[in-house]
């Protein structure tokens, strides 16, 4: 379990370095997810078993603005969801409205974050505990920064960490503003309820907690930093 038992409410800090070296372990890259790479992207979500639920989600949750519209409703089975998400994350890919960075060793694709402009990722915007906290947008452009994916067999070694720096800087390439995640802050239920990443996966990184989010099992954050 983690608990990182601590709800810092800080000011979003005006610090505008990662607070880490930029190079990645020798043993990795990145690569954005783009239409070149996007067989790269499906290899990794392809391997049921090893990417949590990953493989059915293809990460298109944080993409659907609410569920109750009837053109979001939800097929019943995983497998059913399975086929529709890859659908539609493949048409979001075509269009160029889908972001985000792929990890790599040795030339396979091993890891996954998704980030994206608000627009793109609307899902929190319509859940009740993000609205009850009616957070200052300010008028920087927001950022989001959603999910993470890591193949079984290359967990715990840094790899999510390394696609989160690829992420910011990405989104600092792209003219930056102010980037918010949805870390765990405490969990039982094990790795697949991390796919939003840790507090200290982005306290490392500059980033501040601004609100509780969820609360339960698994507890989550709203954190935000500048770029
Ligand atoms: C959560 C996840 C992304 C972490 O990836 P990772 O590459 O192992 O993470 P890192 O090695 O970069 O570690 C990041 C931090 O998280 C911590 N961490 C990683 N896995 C952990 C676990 N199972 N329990 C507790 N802490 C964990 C690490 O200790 C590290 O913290 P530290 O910097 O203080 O040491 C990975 O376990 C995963 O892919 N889980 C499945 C997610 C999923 O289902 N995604 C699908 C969404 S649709």
């Amino acid at each position: 379990m983690i608990d990182i038992n601590r709800y810092g409410f800080s000011p979003v800090g005006d610090n505008r370095g990662f607070g880490m070296s930029a190079e990645f372990p020798a043993e990795y890259s990145t690569k954005e997810l783009s239409k070149r790479t996007w067989s790269d992207f499906e290899k990794l979500f392809l391997k049921q078993g090893v990417v949590g639920d990953g493989w059915w989600c293809w990460c298109m949750h944080h993409h659907v603005s609410s569920y109750s519209l009837p053109e979001n409703q939800q097929p019943r089975t995983r497998a059913e969801r399975a086929v529709r998400n890859h659908r539609q994350k493949a048409e979001l890919v075509e269009k160029g409205c889908a972001h985000g960075i792929l990890v790599y060793a040795k030339g396979e694709p091993v890891g996954w974050c998704q980030y994206g402009p608000r627009e793109e990722l609307p899902r929190v915007d319509n859940t009740q505990n993000y609205r009850r906290l009616a957070l200052e947008g300010g008028t920087e452009r927001l950022w989001r920064i959603t999910c993470f994916v890591v193949d079984k067999q290359h967990r715990r070694r840094g790899v999510a960490s390394v696609a989160l720096k690829a992420a910011l800087e990405a989104i600092r390439k792209k003219g930056g503003g102010l980037v918010e995640a949805y870390p765990v802050s405490k969990t039982d239920q094990g790795s697949n309820y991390m796919y939003c990443g840790t507090v200290k996966m982005f306290e490392k990184v500059g980033f501040k907690t601004i609100a509780p989010l969820s609360t339960g099992r698994t507890a989550t954050v709203v954190m935000r930093r500048p770029i």
